[in-house]
C-alpha cells in the first residue's frame, strides 16, 4: 500500500507520470458501481434536460401556450435547484498549493458559484411562481449567462477547467501537494482530491444548468430554436466529463488514504490533552547489593542481579530513606560507588529527578532539587567485599503505575446506521481506551455532520467487582509490554469500520477492527448484526514467513523534550515494546513511548475502510503511539459514463 507521510519540502513534478496519466485517458475499462454524488446529480439533470427538450418540441407542434411552457421549464428547474446537494457553494481560499494557474481559475469558478446563488435567489425563488417572472429580467439573465467576451465566458471557464485540471494534470499535482501536507489537512490525499473534484464538478454543473435554462427560456420566448446549441453544449460537457473522470480515477487510485495527526507545535505538548503516559512500568531504582539477596551478602557484582527483588533493608541505610520497590527488579548495573541522589516530589511519578556521581557523571538533568539531595555511598565489608549501590529497573504495580489497556470492544450504534469516523486514545480511571467517533452514514459516502459524537468509553475501574484482568483489561508487565503496529484494512471495498478493540496475542496487544458492508447508494449498513466480522493481523514475532519485526527505540529521552515534530517511523506488521527512558538522559524514570491522545478525525467526515496503530518519533527520543484512520476508497465510484448515442 502506498503510504505517504508528513515530509516537508517540495516535490519535483514527475513529468513521466503526468504523461502516463494523460495517455491513460485514452484507455480504461469499467465495471458498474454506484456513482459519486455529483456524478449522479449530473446524470439526473441530463435526464431532466432531455425530457424538457423533447416536451418543448412536442409542445411547439401542439401550439401549447407560452404560459404552460414557461411554468414547466421554470418549475422543473426550481425543483432541481432546491435539492439539498445543490446548496453547497464553492469554498473560498482552497488550500491546494502555490499554483498561479489555479489562482485565475479559482476566481472564475467562484464567479460561477456566486452567479448560481444569484440565480437561485433572484430568478428561482420569486414568490409565487413563473407567473411573476418578468420577461425582461429573464432575458437580462440569459444575456449574462450566455455572454462570451473577454471579461466573462462560461464556456471558456469550462474549457479552462479541463485544460488546467486535466490536461495540465493539476488534479495529480494537488495529490502530490496534499500528500506532503497530510497531517495539516485533516484529510487523506485521496479525500482531498475527491473533495476538490466534487466542488469543481458541482460548480460546473451549476453553470451548465444556468446555460441550459437560458436556452430553454429563449426558446419559450420565441427567440429561436436553440436545440442545436444545447446539444452541442451537452456533447462538449460529456466529453470533458469523460476525460476528467478518467484522470481522476488514476489519481485517486494512487492517492494514500491515511489520516494521522502531527504533534502539536514543539513545546506545546499538554499532559492529558495532547498526550498521556503509561507510568512506572519499568523505572530506574537504586538499591544496594546487600539488599538484593536473602543472605545479605555482597559477594557478587551488580550485573549478577538480572531478575531479583528487594529482600531486606540492611541497617536502615538509603533504602530506609526512599520508597521501596515492591515488584521485581531487573537488569541491575553498577555505575559508580558514591553519589548524590535528588529524589522527586512525593506526588510525582518519578522517583529521582537526577543522580550525580562523584566523578561528575549525571543521570537525568541536574536542576534545582526541591527535597534536597541525599549523599549515598557504597561501602567495603572486610576489605574484599564491596557493597555497591546498583541501578536496577523496578516493575512495581502501585497506585502510581498506570499500565492498563481496555480489552472491551467499542462498536458504533448500528441500529442508528452509525459508522466509525474517528479515533483517539483516552485514559480513564488509569485505563487506556481507544475511543471511537461515530456518525450516521448517508447515501453516497456522506456522513451526517450533526450526528457526530465521541462514544463514551466504558467507565469501569480495575478494582470493580466482576472486572477481570485479561478479559476486561490488559495489564502491562516486564514480560508482556509489546504493542503490535498494524494497519487493519478491509479486504472488500464495500465494507467499512463499525468497531475497534484490543486483544492479547501471546504477550502483545493487538488491534482488531469490526467491518460491516454498506450499500453506497442508499447509505445503509447491510445486516450489520449478522454479517459483520472482526479483522486483524495475526502474524506474531516468533513464527511464520511473514513474522513481525521489532521496532527498537534506542536511548530514548522524554518524547516531549524534542524541539521538532515526530515523523511516523513504523510500518505495518511491526511491534514495539514499552521501555524505560535512557539512564543517562533521564535516570530511566519515564516509560516510553507516550500515548498521543489527540483526535484523529477527517474533516469532512467519511466512512473508514481501516484503522491502525503506529509509532511516530525522532531518533534519541521516546516518541508516541497513536491511532490512524484509513478513509473509504471512493475510486471505484468514479465511473466514466457511457456516451449517450
Ligand atoms: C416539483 O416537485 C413537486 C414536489 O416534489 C412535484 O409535485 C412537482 O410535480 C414537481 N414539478 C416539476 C415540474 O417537476
Ligand atoms: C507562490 O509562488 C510565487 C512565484 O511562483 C512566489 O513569488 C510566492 O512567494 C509564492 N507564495 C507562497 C505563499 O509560497
Ligand atoms: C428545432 O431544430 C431541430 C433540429 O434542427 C428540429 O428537429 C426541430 O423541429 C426544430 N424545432 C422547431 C420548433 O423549429
Ligand atoms: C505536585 O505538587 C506540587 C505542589 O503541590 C504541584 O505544583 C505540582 O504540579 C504537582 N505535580 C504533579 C505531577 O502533580
Ligand atoms: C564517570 O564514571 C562512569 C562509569 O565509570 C563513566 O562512564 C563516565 O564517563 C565517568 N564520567 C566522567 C565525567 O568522567
Ligand atoms: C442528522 O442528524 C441529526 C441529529 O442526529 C438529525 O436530527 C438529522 O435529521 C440528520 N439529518 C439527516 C439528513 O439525516
Amino acid at each position: 500500500m502506498a503510504r505517504r507521510y508528513c515530509l516537508s519540502g517540495t516535490y519535483p513534478l514527475p513529468l513521466l507520470t503526468i504523461i502516463l496519466l494523460v495517455l491513460s485517458l485514452l484507455t480504461g475499462a469499467q465495471a458498474t458501481y454506484a456513482k459519486t454524488e455529483v456524478d449522479a446529480l449530473r446524470d439526473e439533470y441530463f435526464g431532466l434536460e432531455r425530457d424538457l427538450w423533447q416536451w418543448l418540441d412536442k409542445a411547439t407542434m401542439s401550439r401549447n401556450n407560452m404560459e404552460t411552457q414557461l411554468r414547466k421549464v421554470y418549475n422543473s428547474h426550481r425543483n432541481f435547484t432546491n435539492k439539498h446537494q445543490m446548496q453547497r457553494s464553492f469554498p473560498k481560499n482552497y488550500e491546494i498549493g502555490n499554483y498561479s494557474e489555479w489562482r485565475l481559475l479559482e476566481r472564475d469558478i467562484i464567479e460561477i458559484s456566486d452567479y448560481f446563488n444569484f440565480y437561485k435567489t433572484n430568478i428561482m425563488m420569486k414568490p409565487g411562481s413563473s407567473a411573476n417572472l418578468e420577461e425582461r429580467a429573464v432575458l437580462d439573465f440569459t444575456d449574462t449567462v450566455l455572454r462570451n467576451n473577454e471579461h466573462f465566458s462560461m464556456s471558456r471557464t469550462f474549457q479552462d477547467i479541463e485544460n488546467i485540471m486535466v490536461k495540465q494534470a493539476l488534479y495529480y499535482r494537488v495529490h502530490m501537494f496534499s500528500s506532503s501536507q497530510i497531517c495539516n489537512m485533516h484529510q487523506s490525499p485521496q479525500q482531498f482530491v475527491y473533495a476538490l473534484y466534487s466542488d469543481i464538478a458541482l460548480t460546473e454543473l451549476k453553470g451548465y444548468i444556468m446555460m441550459e435554462f437560458s436556452w430553454m427560456m429563449l426558446r419559450v420566448y420565441g427567440k429561436g430554436n436553440f436545440t442545436q446549441e444545447a446539444e452541442l453544449m451537452r456533447n462538449d460537457y460529456e466529453r470533458r466529463t469523460e476525460r476528467t473522470l478518467k484522470l481522476l480515477q488514476e489519481v485517486m487510485r494512487r492517492s494514500a488514504r491515511i489520516v494521522w495527526r502531527c504533534d502539536p507545535e514543539p513545546q506545546h505538548h499538554v499532559l492529558g490533552q495532547t498526550y498521556d503516559e503509561v507510568t512506572r512500568l519499568l523505572q530506574g531504582f537504586i538499591e544496594n547489593e546487600v539488599d538484593l539477596n536473602s543472605d545479605e551478602t555482597c559477594r557478587e557484582t551488580c550485573s549478577y542481579y538480572q531478575n531479583t527483588r528487594t529482600e531486606s533493608c540492611f541497617k536502615e541505610k538509603f533504602c530506609a530513606r526512599q520508597p521501596g520497590c515492591k515488584g521485581r527488579l531487573y537488569n541491575c548495573q553498577f555505575v559508580q560507588s558514591d553519589m548524590w541522589v535528588c529524589q522527586a516530589p512525593l506526588n510525582s511519578t518519578r522517583r529521582y529527578e537526577y543522580v550525580e556521581y562523584e566523578n561528575g557523571s549525571v543521570l537525568g538533568r541536574r536542576g534545582r532539587c526541591v527535597r534536597g539531595t541525599s549523599k549515598v555511598d557504597s561501602w567495603w565489608r572486610y576489605l574484599f567485599w564491596h557493597c555497591s549501590y546498583c541501578m536496577c529497573l523496578c516493575d512495581e504495580q502501585s497506585i502510581k503505575s498506570d499500565r492498563f489497556f481496555n480489552l472491551r470492544e467499542a462498536v458504533s450504534d448500528f441500529t442508528q446506521n452509525r459508522v466509525v469516523t474517528g479515533l483517539r486514545f483516552i485514559k480513564k480511571n488509569r485505563i487506556f481506551h481507544l475511543q471511537i467517533q461515530e456518525g450516521e452514514l448517508l447515501p453516497r459516502g456522506n456522513i451526517n455532520q450533526t450526528s457526530l459524537t465521541w462514544k463514551p468509553v466504558d467507565n469501569y475501574n480495575i478494582f470493580d467487582r466482576d472486572v477481570i484482568k485479561g478479559v476486561d483489561y490488559h495489564s502491562l508487565s516486564y514480560e508482556s509490554r509489546s504493542v503490535d503496529l498494524d494497519d487493519i484494512n478491509t479486504d472488500d471495498p464495500s465494507f467499512v469500520v463499525t468497531g475497534v478493540r484490543f486483544r492479547v496475542v501471546g504477550t502483545h496487544l493487538n488491534l482488531e477492527a469490526r467491518l460491516t458492508e454498506i450499500n453506497f447508494e442508499t447509505g445503509k449498513l447491510v445486516n450489520s448484526k449478522e454479517l459483520s466480522y472482526w479483522n486483524s493481523n495475526d502474524n506474531t514475532d516468533v513464527s511464520g514467513d511473514n513474522r513481525r519485526k521489532k521496532l527498537s527505540i534506542s536511548s530514548p529521552d522524554i518524547p516531549t523534550r524534542t524541539i521538532v515534530k515526530s515523523i511516523p517511523m513504523s510500518k505495518h506488521n511491526e511491534f514495539i515494546e514499552f521501555v524505560n527512558s535512557d539512564l543517562y538522559k533521564d535516570a530511566a524514570q519515564t516509560t516510553v513511548p507516550f500515548m498521543d491522545v489527540q483526535d484523529v478525525v477527517s474533516n469532512p467526515p467519511v466512512p473508514l475502510s481501516g484503522v491502525g496503530i503506529y509509532y511516530k518519533g525522532r531518533p534519541g527520543f521516546g516518541g508516541f503511539l497513536a491511532p490512524k484512520i484509513i478513509t473509504y476508497d471512493f475510486t471505484r465510484h468514479v465511473v466514466v459514463p457511457k456516451r449517450t448515442p
